[in-house]
This record gives C-alpha cells, structure tokens and sequence, in this order.
C-alpha cells in the first residue's frame, strides 16, 4: 500500500506512464515466494513381506553369486501410520520401488511417493528419491516435489530402521520428513 502510493507520487512528480512498467513483476510483488512455508512430518511405515497380504513384492531376484544382493528389486504399497505399531492412526500410503543398487555394501535406490490420506495433507503427495544405505541409521535422502497442499516442495527426509520392534515379516522404518512449500 506505502509502495503503491510512493510509486504513485513519484509518477505524479516525474510525469512517468503507468503502462511502461506495468507489464514487469518486481520480485517484491511475487506473494507466493513470502509464503513458503516449512512442515515436519512424522510417520511410520511398515514393510510387510508375508505369502497372504505382502505390502512389499521382490519384482527382481539376482545371481546367487552377486555381492550384496545387487540387483534385487521390489515393490512397495506400505501403511504409513502415526505411532510405530500398524494398529495407530493411517495417516497415507508409501509407494513406490526400491532395489539394492550398491556392489560394495547394502546399499538402495528408493523412488518413493508418499500418499497423505489423513489430516491437513490428505490429498497431496511428496516424492522422494535417494540412496538408502539400510545397515546405518539416520538415513538422508532427498524429497524432490509434491502436489496438492506440497506442490514446489523441496526438502529431506531422515529414515531409521525400527529394530526393536521389526521381524523380518514385518519391518518398522520411522520416518522425519522435513519439506519447504508453496
Ligand atoms: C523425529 O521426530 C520425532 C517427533 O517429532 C522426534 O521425537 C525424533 O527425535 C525425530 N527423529 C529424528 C532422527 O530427527
């Protein structure tokens, strides 16, 4: 508004048109760059690799005498949940691939979308891709856009394997995600 009106009075004063400057955005009048904002989200998911009702599908096997399983490929259509057990509040889905792209250790591509069905971000979408080296903790990788509530969304994410409470049927990964927004 003071802007509006120094720019008028200085028109005034100077006997500049208005139509010679019109058609050029200042970066100050871009009010979507003010309003990005930063979200945490907190999640569980849950690997559940079973004959009956698997969330997670080996799509790819590999020679038996590749090292560290290089190669193996799978699917994934994980519940992600508020607290660490499956019985807590489904707050969306984790779809996506993954597969042990390392020769040298454990190491995993992820292409992953996290679907919200709960909440401020039911709805939107954030996709991760990255590498996921599983024998370590606090596990970076990157968050590389969204849609909906996340569209422009940049940000990380920070995943730990939940050992205590993980079988090899039924794998725990807590998940920090933390995302700039439009
Ligand atoms: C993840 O977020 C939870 C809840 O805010 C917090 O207690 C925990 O320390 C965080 N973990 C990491 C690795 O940032």
């Amino acid at each position: 508004m003071a802007l509006a009106l120094a720019v008028l009075i200085l028109m005034s004063l100077s006997g500049a048109s208005l139509s010679d400057e019109a058609h050029i955005e200042l970066p100050s009048q871009k009010h979507h760059c003010a309003e990005n904002k930063v979200s945490h989200i907190h999640f569980y998911y849950h690997d559940i690799r079973n004959e009956e009702n698997p969330s997670i599908v080996q799509i790819v096997e590999t020679p038996s005498k590749v090292p560290n399983g290089f190669g193996s490929t799978f699917v994934m259509d994980d519940a992600m949940t508020e607290g660490p057990e499956m019985g807590s509040k489904h707050v969306g889905r984790a779809q996506g691939l993954f597969g042990l792209a390392s020769l040298e250790d454990l190491g995993m591509f992820m292409l992953t979308n996290f679907a919200f069905t709960e909440g401020e971000f039911a709805g939107s979408t954030l996709s991760m891709v990255g590498r996921n080296p599983i024998s370590e903790q606090n596990r970076e990788m990157p968050i590389v856009g969204g849609t909906g509530a996340f569209r422009f969304a940049t940000g990380y994410a920070i995943a730990n394997s939940l050992d205590s409470v993980s079988t090899p049927q039924h794998f725990v990964v807590e998940y920090n995600v933390t995302v700039r927004h439009s």
